[in-house]
């Protein structure tokens, strides 16, 4: 196992985000960051420099990783994540693996109250805006020789089908495509699709074995270019 990083350094996004609505409460999902974390471990294995960003509430980070100061980055909401990768984008990372569970909506700026909603008879209507498509602003931004690995969690009926538009619309060079029915099961099913159509499926696995084999494809064809 190396002890030192000789592959190019990733950054690696997990986890769900928690919108507030008020001082206390906030709307979020259930993605528990099991994956990106799992990607994180097998990549320190495999020798990379790893930064991971992660989102409230998931499992634990690798502790190697929490030991190296900056290497693992807490965030709460769609903002937050938002101007980490504002900072982290810009630094040395060659490839960024979007695994984090951003939410579609959030509160407008400025208009959660900062103090907790109280019950009232009429009930409670949010307005809602859309949170900005991080990943592909990460594209949009990319510096020649960066990749970005997007994430598609679709029932797997439409699951090639959407994972594919969405790898096109948001500019991504490749997309995990994981099948909605495995969220929450040990394994995982997931395909692998580059941008120009080219399928990978590893077969159902768990999930750290899933890991290492995304980790292996993805040095095997950016380490071997560069
Ligand atoms: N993503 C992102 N910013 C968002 C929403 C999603 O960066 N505001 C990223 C996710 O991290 C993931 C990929 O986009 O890598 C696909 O996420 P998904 O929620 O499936 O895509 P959406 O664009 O939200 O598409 P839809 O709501 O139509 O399913």
């Amino acid at each position: 196992m190396p002890t030192h990083s000789s592959l190019s350094p990733l950054l690696i996004t997990a986890g769900p985000t928690y919108e507030p609505i008020d001082a206390v409460r906030f709307i979020g999902n259930r993605s528990s960051g099991r994956v990106g974390v799992e990607l994180a471990k097998a990549a320190i294995e495999a020798g990379h420099e790893v930064t991971l960003l992660l989102g409230p509430g998931t499992v634990a980070p690798p502790k190697s990783l929490e030991r190296q100061t900056g290497r693992v980055i807490r965030f709460q909401s769609s903002r937050d994540l938002e101007r980490l990768l504002d900072e982290q984008w810009r630094g040395a990372a060659s490839t960024l693996i979007m695994a984090a569970a951003v939410a579609d909506f959030r509160m407008p700026a400025g208009s959660s109250p900062a103090a907790k909603l109280e019950r009232t008879a009429a009930g409670l209507s949010l307005q809602l805006e859309p949170t900005p498509d991080l990943v592909a602003g990460c594209c949009a931004r990319r510096r020649p020789g960066q990749r970005v690995i997007g994430f598609a969690l679709e029932p797997a009926a439409t699951l090639a089908e959407r994972a594919g538009e969405k790898l096109r619309r948001k500019g991504l060079d490749a997309i995990v495509a994981n099948p909605l029915e495995t969220m929450d099961a040990p394994e995982i099913d997931a395909a692998l699709i580059w941008a120009d159509g080219q399928t990978e499926r590893p077969g159902r696995n768990s999930k750290p074995a899933f890991a290492r084999w995304l980790i292996q494809r993805l040095a095997r064809t950016t380490d071997a270019d560069a």
